[in-house]
């Protein structure tokens, strides 16, 4: 059996754990958390884009661990609130809980007609090694801001995301459902060929 390259999951969001733990697989990689590698650094997200956060994050997280690295950055932009959360959206408002986030959107959209609620979660997906340049993947799932939550799966704004073409909730798909239309699903299906020519 050829050694297999250790690969740093960047992230200590434990959702996004649980969804890589699928995508990455296949992969011909041991892939290693943040919390494996006994890497407690956080990155200060300073980047005022998606891109250049999941940039520093990657580049940060590999020069410390030495390892092939790939780091996410992601958020969800709201069209009728000039694209916010967005970069801010792991923070949103100061509040502290993804309850309180989904309930502080759902208010200053209140009185917003469907039409006008649409949103879309954006990801970006950087893929780096020691020496090496870093490489991106993004994408995005359009979808619109729901009434009120529904659904337990997945994480964060999940249970306010309306999906058209399902007529569900993204907090209402199995994690499989999810990865296979999510801008995480989707930024990792081009990521995936970046990991692999690093192989
Ligand atoms: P960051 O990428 O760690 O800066 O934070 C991303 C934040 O965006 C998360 O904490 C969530 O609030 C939100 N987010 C990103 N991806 C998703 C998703 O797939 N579902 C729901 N919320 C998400």
């Amino acid at each position: 059996m050829p050694d297999l390259k250790r690969l740093l999951l960047a992230t200590t969001n434990p959702g996004k754990v649980s969804e890589y733990t699928e995508l990455l697989a296949g992969l011909r990689v041991i892939v290693t958390t943040l919390k494996e590698a006994g890497i407690r650094d956080i990155v200060e997200e300073t980047g005022v884009t998606i891109e250049e956060n999941a940039i520093l994050k990657a580049r940060t997280y590999s020069d410390l661990s030495g390892l092939l690295t790939i780091a996410d950055d992601s958020g969800l932009e709201v069209d009728a609130l000039g694209g916010e959360p967005g970069v801010r959206s792991a923070r949103y408002a100061g509040a502290s809980t993804a309850e309180a986030r989904n309930q502080i959107l759902l208010d200053k959209l209140n009185g917003i007609p469907p039409a006008q609620r649409t949103a879309r979660f954006r990801c970006v997906i950087a893929v780096t090694g020691p020496g090496l340049a870093v490489e991106t993947s993004e994408a995005t799932c359009e979808g619109a801001i729901a009434k009120s939550p529904l659904g337990t799966n997945g994480f964060g704004y999940d249970p306010i995301f309306h999906i058209p073409k399902t007529g569900l909730r993204m907090a209402q798909l199995s994690s499989r459902e999810k990865n296979l239309i999510s801008h995480r699903g989707k930024a990792m299906a081009g990521a995936r060929p970046l990991v692999e020519a690093l192989l």
